[in-house]
């Protein structure tokens, strides 16, 4: 027994859960999905799997991304950078409803599929109808040879090492890395994007694994954050523009590992419904990074404030705007908007991880979860 425990402790790297060795793994396992794909000196971007279908890419009238979880915030993140990057109208969907809506595919159609373990039963059927519709599709797993990487026509794997925690974290910031390298090259080959803005993305790209080590020095800090919050029945997360995703995959993780209710919103939504929510028992997450949403936010912060909600705000590092007015501020790095994501969810991982722990969850194998679902 004792060898088995040793045993179970060295897969784990010294770290007590998977989750947290994953989270942990993030700086390298992002730089695992550039290697050879992004080449900062020689100024180049390449990505062999589209290599085949760069006309396509080019011409496309439009970009269906189907995906399930956690890889749809992946999605959702996509569709701002392909939208803002490369100027193609972007549609994503939950596989779930797209495969049974009678959806309108043409051949002139771009389908990417994401999946983590790539044998997500939803993604897979979904990509199976818009093949038979003629779509061209691109698949971002991360499971080398699953059943999805096998059904899509090209596609480019995620490389970020095998994830066993059930809670997805280094696989969703693989995700957004790779298809912001898609969106950036696109955007160079339809030309919708400019030399220097190409050039000052791809070196901020380069700095991003050196920024999440930097976000996750904000561990201790967050761990007294989940104490404070560790019994509490419900939870808002708020985020607009990039880091709109951002606040549904943290309140996704929240809800995963620590069955506390959360709920994740576009920010200015919160007037249509959640405010009423809010009193001085919500803690409400805020993720207001220095962008271009940056003055939108703080008014929400505001009108939470107002209602005497307990703020924790996720902000740039410098930020002195936000901590008069939030009761508790973590900062993380300053990117460029496009980024902001990769470091912006990082500490939204580490308080749902903590919560988790301090509340006795089994954080690696969540009650009713299933790390892949291979059935409807
Ligand atoms: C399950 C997992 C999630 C994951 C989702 C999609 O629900 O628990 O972590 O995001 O499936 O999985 P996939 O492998 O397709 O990314």
């Amino acid at each position: 027994q004792k060898l088995e425990l040793e045993l179970d402790s060295i897969e784990k790297g010294g770290y007590e859960h998977f989750m947290l060795k994953e989270i942990f793994e993030q700086p390298r396992s992002i730089l695992d999905s550039m290697r050879g794909r992004l080449e900062l000196e020689a100024g180049h971007l390449n990505m062999g799997g589209i290599r085949a279908y760069e006309q396509k890419f080019v011409n496309a009238q439009r970009i269906i991304i189907v995906a399930c979880g956690t890889s749809w915030h992946a999605g959702l993140v996509a569709e701002y950078l392909i939208e803002d990057l490369a100027r193609i109208p972007v549609e994503v969907e939950y596989a779930s409803e797209f495969r049974y809506r009678n959806p309108v595919i043409t051949e002139r159609d771009i389908v990417i599929a994401i999946s983590q373990s790539g044998e997500t039963a939803d993604t897979l059927a979904a990509i199976e109808l818009a093949k038979s519709k003629g779509a061209t599709i691109f698949g971002v797993c991360n499971v080398v040879g699953s059943s999805i990487a096998r059904a899509t026509d090209a596609g480019a794997y995620t490389h970020a090492g095998p994830e066993i925690g059930v809670a997805s974290t280094k696989a969703f910031t693989a995700q957004v890395t790779v298809l912001t390298l898609l969106a950036m090259i696109m955007g160079q080959k339809r030309g919708t994007i400019t030399d220097t803005k190409l050039r000052e993305l791809m070196v901020e790209l380069n700095n991003i694994p050196a920024k999440v080590e930097k976000a996750l020095e904000l561990d201790l800090e967050i761990q007294a954050i989940a104490e404070i919050f560790k019994d509490v029945p419900n939870f808002l997360y708020l985020g607009r523009g990039y880091n709109f995703p951002v606040a549904l995959e943290g309140a996704l993780k929240l809800k995963e590992i620590s069955y506390i209710h959360a709920e994740g919103y576009p920010a200015a939504e919160m007037k249509h419904g959640p405010i009423a929510l809010i009193d001085e028992n919500m803690p409400v997450v805020v993720i207001a990074t220095k962008d271009s949403s940056y003055e939108k936010v703080v008014s929400n912060i505001q009108e939470v404030k107002a209602r005497k909600g307990r703020i924790i705000a996720v902000v740039t590092e410098g930020d002195t705007v936000i901590p008069a007015m939030a009761e508790f501020v973590v900062e993380v790095p300053p990117t460029s908007e496009v980024l902001v994501p990769l470091v912006s969810v990082i500490p939204l991982q580490l308080l749902s991880y903590h919560i988790a722990v301090l509340r006795g969850c089994n954080v690696d194998q969540p009650r009713n979860l299933a790390k892949s679902v291979t059935v409807e």
